[in-house]
């Protein structure tokens, strides 16, 4: 029983760090699931030149995140606790 709930919980955070990442934010963490979008987008919509790792701040990151939210009418625009997470 402790075996397999150690496990799980190593499977998760192995899962939790493979497919997602979080932007620390003063005002509540942003996590982002990458695999979720990932799949819903082609690669360039977020990336210029070949995908890697970037940083955003907090011009680039709601230009990015929310404006394709507004442009597609999917996911988290308005409400700030919706990306910011602060517990
Ligand atoms: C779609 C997701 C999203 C929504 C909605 C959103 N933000 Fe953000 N915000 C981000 C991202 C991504 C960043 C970049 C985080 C970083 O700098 O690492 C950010 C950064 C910030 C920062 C800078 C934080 C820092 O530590 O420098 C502030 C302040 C901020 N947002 C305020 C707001 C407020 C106020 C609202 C609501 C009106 C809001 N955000 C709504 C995603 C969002
Ligand atoms: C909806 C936007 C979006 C799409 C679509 C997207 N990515 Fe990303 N990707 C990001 C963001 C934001 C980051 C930065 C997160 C980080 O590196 O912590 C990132 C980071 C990465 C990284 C670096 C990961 C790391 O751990 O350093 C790779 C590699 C990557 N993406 C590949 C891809 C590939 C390949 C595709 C297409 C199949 C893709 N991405 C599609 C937004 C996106
Ligand atoms: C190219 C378009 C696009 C970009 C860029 C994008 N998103 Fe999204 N996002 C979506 C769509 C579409 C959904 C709705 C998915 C659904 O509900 O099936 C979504 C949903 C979400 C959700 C809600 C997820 C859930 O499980 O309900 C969060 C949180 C989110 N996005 C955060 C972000 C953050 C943070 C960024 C920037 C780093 C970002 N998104 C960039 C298209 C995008």
């Amino acid at each position: 029983m402790g075996k397999t709930i150690i496990l799980l919980a190593a499977i998760l955070v192995w899962a939790v760090l493979a497919d997602a990442s979080v932007f620390p934010a003063y005002n509540g963490n942003v996590p982002f699931d990458h695999k979720m979008h990932r799949g819903k987008f082609p690669c360039t919509d977020c990336h210029e030149g070949a995908p890697r790792h970037f940083d955003l701040d907090r011009a680039s990151g709601h230009k990015l995140c929310i404006g394709c939210h507004q442009k597609v009418k999917a996911g988290p625009a308005q409400h700030c606790s919706d990306c910011h997470k602060t517990s």
